[in-house]
C-alpha cells in the first residue's frame, strides 16, 4: 500500500472555521465590511501595533508598503538573496532596483553589517526576511536604517508570531508584512495584512489597497454619498469578509498551534542531534534571545539533491526555500544578477530542505521523517 503523503506544511481548517464562514455567507457585506476591521484590530492586538491593514496576498501587503513609503525610479531597496521572490518583486513593482544581500550561512537572515556595506545615496529602504520563522536582528537593523535615513521593512510572512528579546514581530520594524497563505501559521485562503505604528503610512496603505480611492463603498453608503475620486494609483487588494471571518476564526488557534510548531521542532532537533557525532543533517542555527515562529523546519545536508529524491519516494513532502532571488531568469535578464553575487546564499541553496513541519503533524510523523533519513544513511 502507497503510504501517506506528508506534505511539507498544511492548514488546518475545524468546523468553527467553516460556520464563521458561512455566517459571513449570510449576511449582507462579503466585502468591505465589518469584519475586515474586526480581522485587522485581532492581528493588531496579538503582534503590538496600532494599525493593520488587511490585503488580499503577503506580496499585496508588501507592495503596499512599498508605495506607502514612497519606494519610486531611481530609488534602491536592499533585500536578502535568500527569500521568495515577492521579496523584491514588491521593489520592482514601483520602478525601483532591488539590491540583494548576501545572509548569514548560519541562519540565513540578512546581516546588518552586510546592509551597510550596500547603501548608496540612492537607498531608500531596507527589507529583512524572517527566513524560516525565525527573527532578524531588528534592533541591529534599526540602527543602521537610522543611521543612514532608511525605511525598515519586516517580511516577516514566516513569522507571526515569533519574538526577539520578548517582543513580537509586529512592532520592530516601520512597516510588518504578513501572509495568509495555507501552509502559513494561520490562513484566510489567500490573504496578507501589513501593520505598522505610522498612521500615515497605514492610511496610504489603506488608499493603495482599494484603487487609490479615498472612501470605501460602504463608507458611501453609509454617508449617503455617491462621489468619490481617485487620488493615486492604487490597486485592488482588498480582502473579503469572508476570508477576514475566517482569519478571526483561525486566530483563535494561532497559540496552540506555535506551541505544537515548537514542540515538533524540538523534536526533529533532539532526533537529528542524537543521531551522529556529526550528523550530515544540519538544522539551520537559532539565535539566543528568540523565539521562532517554525515556518519551515530547514536542514542543510551535502546530498541534498539525492536526499530530496530519496524522501519524496517514501511520501514524505520535502521541498527546498528558496531559489535565491538573484539567480530567477527574470533578475538575470532584467538586472544583470547571477552567480557570484551572494555566495553565502548560493551555497546554502545547494544544500537546503525543508522537512514536514505543521501542528496537525503527530510525534511519530516527526519520528518517522528521522528514521527515514536515519534508514537511508543520510543522516
Ligand atoms: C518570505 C515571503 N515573502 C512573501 C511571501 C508572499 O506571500 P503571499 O504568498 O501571501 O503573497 C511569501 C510567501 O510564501 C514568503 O514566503
Amino acid at each position: 500500500m502507497a503510504e501517506k503523503y506528508l506534505p511539507y506544511g498544511r492548514q488546518i481548517v475545524d468546523e468553527e472555521d467553516i460556520r464563521a464562514v458561512a455566517d459571513v455567507l449570510r449576511s449582507d457585506w462579503l466585502t468591505t465590511g465589518p469584519m475586515v476591521e474586526r480581522f485587522e484590530e485581532t492581528v493588531c492586538r496579538y503582534v503590538g501595533a496600532p494599525y493593520g491593514v488587511a490585503v488580499s496576498s503577503g506580496t499585496a501587503a508588501l507592495h503596499a508598503a512599498m508605495f506607502a513609503l514612497g519606494v519610486a525610479p531611481g530609488d534602491e531597496v536592499i533585500v536578502p538573496a535568500m527569500t521568495f521572490a515577492a521579496t523584491a518583486n514588491c521593489v520592482v513593482y514601483q520602478g525601483a532596483k532591488p539590491v540583494f544581500a548576501d545572509v548569514d550561512p548560519a541562519t540565513l537572515l540578512l546581516e546588518p553589517d552586510t546592509v551597510e556595506a550596500l547603501i548608496t545615496p540612492r537607498t531608500k529602504a531596507v527589507i529583512g526576511v524572517d527566513y524560516a520563522g525565525q527573527p532578524c536582528d531588528w534592533e541591529a537593523l534599526r540602527q543602521v536604517a537610522d543611521r543612514h535615513g532608511l525605511a525598515l521593512v519586516a517580511d516577516s510572512c514566516h513569522a507571526l508570531g515569533a519574538t526577539l528579546r520578548g517582543r513580537r514581530v509586529g512592532s520592530l520594524a516601520d512597516i510588518t508584512c504578513f501572509s495568509f497563505h495555507p501552509v502559513k501559521h494561520i490562513t484566510t485562503g489567500e490573504g496578507g495584512m501589513a501593520v505598522t505604528a505610522d498612521g500615515a503610512l497605514a492610511r496610504r496603505m489603506r488608499l493603495f489597497r482599494n484603487h487609490g480611492i479615498s472612501t470605501s463603498a460602504a463608507q458611501r453608503e453609509k454617508a449617503g454619498e455617491w462621489f468619490y475620486e481617485m487620488t493615486e494609483l492604487g490597486c485592488n487588494y482588498r480582502l473579503t469578509d469572508i476570508q477576514c471571518a475566517l482569519g478571526m476564526s483561525q486566530m483563535r488557534k494561532l497559540e496552540t498551534w506555535l506551541a505544537r510548531r515548537r514542540e515538533l521542532a524540538a523534536l526533529y532537533g533532539s532526533l537529528l542531534a542524537s543521531s551522529r557525532e556529526e550528523p550530515a543533517a544540519r538544522p539551520l542555527d537559532i539565535k539566543p534571545g528568540v523565539e521562532s515562529a517554525w515556518h519551515l523546519y530547514v536542514i542543510r545536508h551535502p546530498q541534498r539533491d539525492a536526499v530530496f529524491r530519496t524522501m519524496r519516494a517514501r511520501g514524505i513532502g520535502v521541498n527546498v526555500h528558496y531559489v535565491p532571488v538573484h539567480l530567477h531568469p527574470y533578475y538575470r535578464e532584467h538586472w544583470g544578477t547571477g552567480p557570484g553575487l551572494c555566495p553565502a546564499a548560493e551555497a546554502a541553496y545547494a544544500e537546503i530542505l525543508t522537512l514536514p513541519l505543521w501542528p496537525g503533524m503527530e510525534d511519530r510523523d516527526v519520528t518517522h521523517v528521522v528514521s527515514l533519513l536515519r534508514g537511508n544513511n543520510i543522516l
